[in-house]
Formats: C-alpha cells, sequence, structure tokens
C-alpha cells in the first residue's frame, strides 16, 4: 500500500493496520533525515499548514511545527489564547478565515472531544488532530508505538501497561487502539475511579495492582494526572498517588525482569515517575519525543500526497 485509507488524521479508530505500517515506514526515512546534516527535505514546497492550537501545549506544537519546517512546509500559528476566538467567533469562522488564505492542512488540538470530526463535515483542507479533549491524540500513539517497535523490535505479542489517569487521558485512548491493532495484549492500571466502567469492552484488561501489572508487562506507559479535567476529587492525595500507582527506581528494580518505561509528557517528577526513573536507561521518553517529529513528518507527508 502506498496510500493512506484517510483523508484526515482525526483519530486511531478511523485508520487500519495497513495505514499504521505504511506510516512507520515513511517514518523512517524521515527518521533518517532528521539525523544528517541538512535535516530538511523539499517535499512539502508548495503546501501551506495551518497549526491551531485552542488549548495549552509544548512538546506537540513544537513537534509539528519542527515536522512540517523540515518538509520545506509555509507554516502559520494560531494560539487561542491570542485569537478573536475570545471575541465571540466560532470555530467554523475561525477556521474558514485562515483557510480563505489558501492553507492546505490544519493541525488543530481543542478541548473539545469531536472538534476534529466537526470541523472536517465543514471545510475542504485536510486536518490532523493533536489532541481532542479526552478524546484522541492520534500522533501521540503512533509515535508511542513507534518507539516501541524501535526499542522491542515489534509491538505485536508484547504486553504493554497503561497506568494512571485513564479517565481524562486522550493519550490512553488512542493507544488503546493502536496496540489492540498491532497486536499487542494491553492491561490499564490505576485508581479504580479513574478506570472508565466500559473499558473493558475495547479488549483491555484492568490490574489494580501496580506491582502485578509491572510484572506482567514488557512496556509501561506512564500517564500523567489531568488536573486541569478534574472537578472533584478522584482519589484521597497525590501522597497517596504516588505510593500506590507512582514508579521508583526501587520498584523497578525489584521486578523478576527489566521493563521498558514511557511517558508522553509532561512529568510531574516524583509523582508518576520518580527522577531516577525518568532519566534511567530503562525509559525512553527522549526517544519519544525524538521520534515524535519523524512520525508527524510521515502523517503530515502522506496526507499532503493525497490532497492533489
Ligand atoms: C499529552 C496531552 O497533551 O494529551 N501530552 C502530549 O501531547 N505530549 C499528555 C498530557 O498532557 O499529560
Amino acid at each position: 500500500m502506498s496510500e493512506l485509507s484517510v483523508n484526515h488524521l482525526l483519530g486511531i479508530k478511523y485508520i487500519t493496520q495497513e495505514d499504521i505500517d505504511l506510516i512507520f515506514k515513511t517514518a523512517d526515512h524521515f527518521k533518517e533525515v532528521i539525523n544528517r546534516p541538512i535535516k530538511k527535505v523539499p517535499s512539502l514546497r508548495d503546501i501551506t499548514i495551518a497549526n491551531l492550537f485552542f488549548e495549552n501545549s509544548t512538546r506537540t506544537k513544537l513537534s509539528f511545527e519542527l515536522a512540517e519546517k523540515r518538509l520545506s512546509a509555509d507554516v502559520i500559528n494560531f494560539s487561542a489564547a491570542a485569537s478573536s476566538v475570545k471575541k465571540g467567533e466560532t470555530l467554523i469562522d475561525t477556521v474558514n478565515n485562515i483557510l480563505s488564505m489558501k492553507v492546505d492542512m490544519v493541525v488543530m488540538r481543542h478541548p473539545n472531544p469531536g472538534a476534529g470530526v466537526f470541523l472536517s463535515k465543514h471545510i475542504k483542507a485536510s486536518i490532523i488532530n493533536a489532541g481532542d479533549g479526552a478524546h484522541e491524540h492520534p500522533t501521540q500513539a503512533l509515535l508511542d508505538s513507534y518507539s516501541i517497535k524501535e526499542r522491542l523490535g515489534e509491538v505485536a505479542g508484547k504486553n504493554v501497561v497503561i497506568v494512571g489517569d485513564i479517565l481524562h487521558s486522550r493519550v490512553a485512548l488512542s493507544n488503546i487502539y493502536a496496540l489492540k491493532l498491532q497486536g499487542a495484549n494491553v492491561k490499564i492500571c490505576g485508581p479504580k475511579t479513574l478506570i472508565p466502567k466500559y473499558i473493558e469492552s475495547l479488549g483491555v484488561e484492568v490490574e489494580l495492582d501496580l506491582r502485578k501489572a509491572l510484572e506482567w508487562c514488557d512496556v509501561a506507559n506512564m500517564l500523567r494526572v489531568q488536573n486541569e479535567r478534574m472537578d472533584i476529587s478522584y482519589f484521597p492525595s497525590t501522597r497517596e498517588y504516588r505510593q500506590q500507582y507512582g514508579v521508583s527506581k526501587d520498584l523497578l528494580d525489584s521486578l523478576n525482569k527489566e521493563i521498558v518505561i514511557m511517558h508522553p509528557g509532561p512529568i510531574n517528577r516524583g509523582v508518576e515517575i520518580t527522577s531516577d526513573v525518568a532519566d534511567s536507561g530503562q525509559s525512553i521518553i527522549l526517544d519519544q519525543v525524538q521520534n515524535g517529529v519523524a512520525v508527524r513528518m510521515a502523517v503530515i507527508y502522506l496526507l499532503a500526497s493525497k490532497i492533489k
């Protein structure tokens, strides 16, 4: 297959195993490019991309922007805090105004689940979802799987536990879809209050005991507690969360095998993982960040090739 089955990347739910294989094969090539002295290719010289961030972001925004620039696309940036959204403009009006300046592709982060799907029904440009509320974050899940494959050779058959705030995490949902699609075994671990009741219907198992989950897995993806999405207390205190669901080096060293530690960032050092875990050889957190640029270059390149 040389073409994606979709015209937008709105979620992992909408793509296939073949799409993922094609994205990874393309990302391998771009990873080689970004490690050259000249880290740039002219592929998208005729494409203009708008990065629309209606919600805060550091690494995702920088990663997309870098990916676009390394493909030689023209890039415009928009962040809601400094925009007319605050003056009451609707999403469709905001985006249509930007598109009338001849923009070919939109990368959008938005606090509302489904914002990308909604927009795709109203505009012509190709859309990449860079996180829609607690729903999906497809490029994060792709770069996570790509990083697992890089470290362990393959994703199929691997045991992956996703630990923490599953309820509010778009990273969790996109990872579950992506890992299941590629044939990994997935468990979810965290406080019961932060695990949605429907989760087992996605083909994953729940393990409330962190030690048991870690003994089982090859990879632990440690998620941040999404305090900004919580209107009530879901656990008694940060101290108790850390004691029950935080990973320390002592805990890792006491396991019967060496597991891989991942984290999408931003890390709360000392809460979900301690500093010595984050900075240890078992952690692939910075590989995830580096791979993020190559994987996003691949997604943008493949979607752009469908525009013409
Ligand atoms: C994640 C996000 O924004 O969903 N971060 C990211 O994109 N790297 C995870 C988080 O905020 O905890």
